[in-house]
């Protein structure tokens, strides 16, 4: 038993070593824009994966806010310090995203019963065209329950405080979108 312990312990030395990415899975969304929610889910799935791929789709027909060279680059600068997230962005389906990277595993956030019976149907679709595909869920902390990137660009279109919902950086590029006032340049997170 305790050879067969070492050995385990080898091979995953060995599959580090040999530039094995570990445990890695696909967190695809719009991020139109990414939220405080979606961070708390990327956060806590690096608790349980070694690598997280944030996947921006690239979906004209939802008519998003940002385009997705703006998502692109306001998601990889608010994950610039963390290496083991990727940003990258897709089109098509996500299942054909998926089969091109080393992921076995799709992560998405659940917030309330609500979200239940879309992911439901999304989870089972993914899972019938790829078989070896899994689907986790994980609900979103309390703090965030209630934000969603919909109702966030509601709030800040009608001039709402969206600040502690989504990151500094996100705000601006709202209130720019908008046309809103922009506060002085803060210290920290407005850059990118
Ligand atoms: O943040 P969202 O808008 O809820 O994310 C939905 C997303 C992008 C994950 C989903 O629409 C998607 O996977 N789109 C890619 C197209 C696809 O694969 N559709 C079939 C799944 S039912």
């Amino acid at each position: 038993m305790k050879h067969q312990i070492e050995r385990c312990r080898m091979v995953e030395k060995e599959k580090g070593e040999n530039g094995d990415m570990g445990k890695v899975a696909i967190y695809p969304g719009s991020f139109d824009p990414l939220t405080y929610g979606h961070i708390d889910v990327v956060e806590r799935g690096l608790e349980i994966f070694d690598k997280i791929i944030v996947a921006i789709a690239e979906n004209e027909e939802k008519r998003p806010l940002f385009s997705v060279e703006e998502r692109l680059r306001m998601v990889r600068t608010i994950f610039k310090d963390t290496p083991n997230v990727i940003v990258d962005s897709f089109k098509g389906l996500l299942v054909d995203y998926v089969g091109k990277t080393n992921a076995k595993v799709i992560l998405r956030g659940l917030r309330a019963t609500s979200d239940f019976e879309y992911e439901f149907h999304m989870a089972s679709m993914n899972r019938s065209l790829n078989t070896h595909l899994d689907t986790l869920f994980m609900m979103t902390s309390k703090d965030y329950f209630f934000v969603s990137s919909r109702t966030i660009k509601e709030v800040a279109r009608l001039g709402g405080a969206v600040e502690g919902l989504v990151p500094d950086l996100v705000v601006r590029r709202l209130k720019e979108k908008f046309k809103l006032p922009i506060p002085k340049k803060r210290q920290i997170g407005w850059d990118d």
